[in-house]
């Protein structure tokens, strides 16, 4: 595996992912905590970042163990600290060094194999280095930026001030490619199977004989997470499917019969009715949540505790929930993220936690389950609240609102396959507005409910923009909603993008 060393460039996830689909696995470490035990990393790489070497309080890294002992990529702020640190020169670029730009070649190396002249980089940065470091030497410049990729000699030190992560530098992965297997020599082969291979096999060695409990969604994670286990420990894994009364139409029939011909030992327990009581009267989104949170906190440890002699929590937490980031307003500290439907689960459980998809991105889960030859409906499912359609009824919840609105969108989601644009559409639904308008239908005046939809693309949740629609899509879904759902007489289409709106409306 390889270290990439983060100086919390909002581009090191993509560093990682690059090199990953190389079918190398990487990790990803905040640059003021360097693992101690770094033989068992055949390279590191140096993230870019916010940050200026020039500034007083830079960020800085120990490479006593680093330089010159293991194959090390500088990557933007990388290759600027290598050099301001190391007999070189950095200062402020007289010219503008954003965006495109492209390569031509100084010398012939191993490390620019495979790329042609021109190829196009994508540059991001207001610094430049003005002087190479000591025993450096240039290997490539742009028009711009005379010194764009160099090494140092008696060393497998490189350094690039573009990003070859992006998608914007074509030959980006043919540069990881040329600096991970050809220079630094390292086998690529990690695969989703290998993953599955592996993983199965250290949860045996892990888990044993317990007895494990797992909270499954109908989500990706949960999912694979879940199918995983299940090929290690078999019916030793207990899982528990809780209906909230909030899902999409059929969802909670549909999904558990799904997981039942998973093969998986699954309990259905619906709690419609508990949630219900326990959401009457709510309208303020948060005080929803909590109340949310708190009955399936109940319901699972009833649940939980009828598993006999359980001692372990399965959970579904992927890669970008755990990785430690180095905090924007700079300082040494680092923070944790914590994900939003972990941090709820109750400590009075006391029972150990398992995490097999804590090293994985969204799409290497899907890989994961995908070789394990899970159903590619399953594995494609648009993502979808915990607190469910209780965040997407604007003003308190009513079993009539939330059947009205799991009608509106079984119609929307169900055009968006029929016309092939689901897989196109990151995550989309329907928002069941406090709003009553006038509408005639035939003769007659209606005073009724107006539903919003909401179809974004994203990568991950944190930015998404709306997605541009066929407007004879948006007339079809419209004309069917409103002659088929009874309460709604007008529909209407959200084109806000994130920031400044949010996905969901509450
Ligand atoms: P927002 O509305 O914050 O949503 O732009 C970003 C992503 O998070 C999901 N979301 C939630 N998921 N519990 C969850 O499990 C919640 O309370 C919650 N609120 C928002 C949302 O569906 C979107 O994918």
């Amino acid at each position: 595996k390889i270290l990439i060393l983060d100086f919390g460039s909002q581009y090191t996830q993509l560093i990682a992912r690059r090199v990953r689909e190389l079918n190398i696995y990487s990790e990803i470490h905040p640059f003021n905590k360097v693992p101690t035990d770094l033989d068992q990393y055949k390279a590191i790489i140096l993230s870019g970042s916010p940050m200026s070497v020039r500034s007083e309080d830079a960020f800085h890294v120990d490479l006593n163990e680093i330089r010159g002992k293991k194959p090390l990529l500088g990557v933007c702020y990388g290759a600027q600290y290598l050099a301001h640190f190391h007999g070189g020169e950095v200062g402020a670029s007289s010219t503008r060094e954003y965006g495109r730009a492209n390569l031509s070649f100084v010398e012939n190396d191993l490390f620019l194999e495979g790329i042609e002249a021109g190829s196009q980089v994508w540059m991001s940065h207001s610094d430049t280095i003005k002087q190479l470091p000591e025993n450096g030497m240039l290997l490539a410049s742009t028009h711009d930026v005379k010194n764009a990729a160099y090494k140092i000699q008696g060393e497998s030190t490189y350094a690039i001030q573009f990003h070859p992560e992006v998608y914007h530098s074509t030959d980006g992965k043919q540069l990881l490619e040329n600096f991970l297997i050809k220079i630094a020599n390292v086998t690529p082969d990690w695969t989703p199977d290998s993953f599955v291979e592996e993983t199965v096999d250290q949860l045996q060695k892990q888990i044993g004989e317990d007895r494990v409990v797992l909270g499954l969604s109908g989500g990706v994670d949960s999912s694979v997470a879940a199918m995983l286990l299940h090929k290690a420990i078999g019916k030793n894994l207990y899982c528990i499917f809780v209906n909230n009364g909030l899902l999409r139409k059929d969802e909670y029939t549909q999904v558990l019969k799904q997981y039942e011909g998973m093969g998986l030992n699954v309990k259905g327990v619906d709690a419609s009715a508990r949630f219900m009581v326990a959401l009457k009267g709510l309208s303020d989104p948060e005080l929803k949540r909590k109340a949310i949170g708190r009955v399936f906190i109940e319901v699972f440890d009833d649940e939980a505790h009828e598993v006999k002699n359980v001692t372990w929590l399965a959970q579904g937490t992927i890669y970008p929930d755990v990785i430690e980031s180095v905090s924007a307003t700079g300082g040494p500290s680092a923070t944790i993220k914590s994900h939003h439907n972990v941090g709820g689960l109750p400590d009075f459980m006391k029972l150990k936690i398992v995490e097999p998809l804590k090293a994985l991105f969204k799409d290497e889960v899907r890989r994961v389950g995908k070789s394990m030859g899970m159903a590619a409906e399953l594995l494609g499912r648009h993502p979808f609240p915990g607190p469910g359609l209780a965040i997407r009824i604007l003003g308190d919840i009513t079993p009539e609102k939330v059947s009205i609105l799991q009608e509106v969108d079984a119609v929307f989601i169900n055009n968006l396959k029929k016309w092939d644009l689901y897989d196109k559409v990151w995550q989309a639904g329907a928002i069941l507005l406090p709003v009553n308008s006038v509408g005639v239908m035939g003769d007659e005046r209606t005073y009724e409910k107006c539903v919003a939809l909401r179809a974004v693309e994203s990568t991950d949740g944190m930015t998404a923009d709306w997605v541009n629609l066929p407007y004879e899509f948006l007339q079809a879904t419209s004309n069917e909603i409103i002659n088929k759902v009874k309460g709604v007489n007008r529909v209407v289409y959200d084109i806000s993008s994130k920031p400044p709106a949010t996905i969901e409306w509450e």
